[in-house]
Order: C-alpha cells, then sequence, then structure tokens
C-alpha cells in the first residue's frame, strides 16, 4: 500500500489557488492514501467567527468536489481538513474521500488555542472508517497530545491514523514515534509551513510532515520550511498483530481494572 503527504503553504482564504497548488504537486501521482494538511483550503489564522463562516462547507461543496476529483485522478483515499458546517454549529474537520464518494468526517475533538472561539468541539463518537481492506483512524493536529485518542482509535482496530496538522509546537513529531509504537500502527502526520500573520496572532508553522511505521520507524521526514510531498509502501498486515514478544502483547496485556475512569 502506498501511503504519503502533501505539505502545503496555504494562503489564507483562497480557497481556488490552493486547491491549483495541489492539484500540480498530483499531476502523476498515483497512490493508496493521500493525506493533505488540516484546513489546507482555508489557512488558519482566523480574525472573526464571521469569517470563519464564511469559509465553512458541508460535505457536497467546493473542498468536497476538489477532494472529489483529487481521489479519482490518484486512484487514492483522500483525507484533508476543512471547515465543517453543520446545522448551526461549525466543526475544525477532516473529510475522507473514496472512490468518488464521502466517506464521512472527523470533528476535531481536541481544539487548540483561539479554535476555542471560533468551533464547536466533535460532537461525535470516534470511528474508524474501512476502504479497500484497511482502517483508518483520523485525528487533527492537537489531538496528538492526547494519547487516549489514538489508543481508542487502535483499539477500534485502525492500522493507520491520518493526521492533518497545522502545527506550531515543535513536539509532535517525536510524539508521534510513541504514538506508533504503542498502539504498532502507521501514522502520517501532513503538516503545513508558512506564516500567518493575522490581526494580532502570527502563526509559524513547523512542517516536518512525517510518516512513522507501526515500529517507530521515521519512514518520511519532509523539511520544515518547503512545500512537500512524499509517499512509501507499507505492509499494512504488520498492524494487526499487536505481540511484542512471545509474553507480550500490547492490547491483551493491557490491565484496564488498574487504569482509573476519572471523569469531569
Ligand atoms: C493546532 O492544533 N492546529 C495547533
Amino acid at each position: 500500500m502506498k501511503i504519503g503527504y502533501i505539505q502545503t503553504s496555504p494562503i489564507f482564504g483562497e480557497k481556488e489557488k490552493n486547491f491549483k497548488e495541489i492539484e500540480k504537486l498530483t499531476n502523476d501521482l498515483k497512490a493508496d492514501l493521500i493525506v493533505l494538511p488540516e484546513l489546507f483550503a482555508t489557512g488558519y489564522t482566523f480574525i472573526s467567527k464571521k469569517e470563519v463562516e464564511s469559509l465553512a462547507e458541508g460535505t457536497n461543496e467546493e473542498t468536497a468536489h476538489f477532494m472529489i476529483d483529487l481521489s479519482k485522478k490518484t486512484n487514492s483515499i483522500i483525507v484533508g481538513g476543512f471547515i465543517e458546517a453543520e446545522n448551526n454549529e461549525i466543526f475544525n474537520s477532516a473529510m475522507i474521500v473514496s472512490n468518488s464518494k464521502v466517506l464521512g468526517t472527523y470533528r476535531k475533538i481536541h481544539l487548540y488555542y483561539k479554535e476555542k472561539l471560533w468551533f464547536s468541539p466533535g460532537n461525535q463518537p470516534l470511528r474508524i472508517f474501512k476502504v479497500n481492506g484497511v482502517n483508518i483512524g483520523i485525528i487533527i493536529c492537537f489531538d496528538w497530545i492526547f494519547p487516549e485518542i489514538s489508543r481508542t482509535l487502535a483499539l477500534l482496530g485502525a492500522d493507520i491514523i491520518a493526521h492533518p496538522a497545522n502545527l506550531v509546537l515543535p513536539y509532535c513529531q517525536n510524539a508521534m514515534i510513541t504514538r506508533s509504537i504503542e498502539n504498532r500502527i502507521f501514522t502520517v502526520t501532513s503538516n503545513r509551513i508558512g506564516e500567518e500573520k493575522r490581526g494580532v496572532d502570527d502563526f509559524k508553522f513547523t512542517g516536518k510532515s512525517q510518516i512513522t511505521s507501526f515500529k517507530g520507524e521515521i519512514l518520511s521526514s519532509a523539511p520544515k520550511d518547503k512545500i512537500f510531498i512524499d509517499f512509501v509502501d507499507i505492509d499494512i498486515s504488520k498492524t494487526r498483530d499487536k505481540k511484542l514478544n512471545e509474553f507480550n502483547d500490547l492490547f491483551e496485556d493491557r490491565r484496564e481494572n488498574y487504569y482509573y475512569n476519572i471523569r469531569n
């Protein structure tokens, strides 16, 4: 299976230009899974709720159409971030698209910084998307710092976690090595680069998109400041065996009785 990412530098508010850039980068590409960054079509640094609303979409609008076209062109499953509007709520979401269809969305559960002003936190149970025999889980950016979400997706059967991101902290790439090892899954972090100075905020995004194996090997690492695309071939069957050795199985060895179930 050929999986990878497209690390871009979105221009704020310019969906068509951002689509065109990805089209150019994927001209001759054929793959199985392509992960795009968080909010890849809109940019990230909003200055008002009105602005966020004006860029929000449903799952049958321009970003969905772009992702379906990209999916057809590349024969791939596509996962990428967008602003999702549903009824009166707006979510920082990722859409998964395959075989000309939107399979669903994941709405970011752990909102970072001013995202809490713009978005509602995710309101759907975590789930796996089964496509062509592969189980795909999705997390978005800051979700990385909550190991519970990757663990839950792995326990639900995820082989791969697709991780659209707009990272501004320097820790995630290292953390994804641990997320991959502790769950014996592949992870694909698709980050963006560039700077967005809007209103009082000035974000510098950290690039270094990364593909990490079930054993914690870094299979691909992008530059911190360049548009970049990379793909690797992986054997998905490796994620189905959680044994570390003849005595240890990462899932069977869990001692749930000792893990406190603390709720707010
Ligand atoms: C982030 O969650 N986009 C930092």
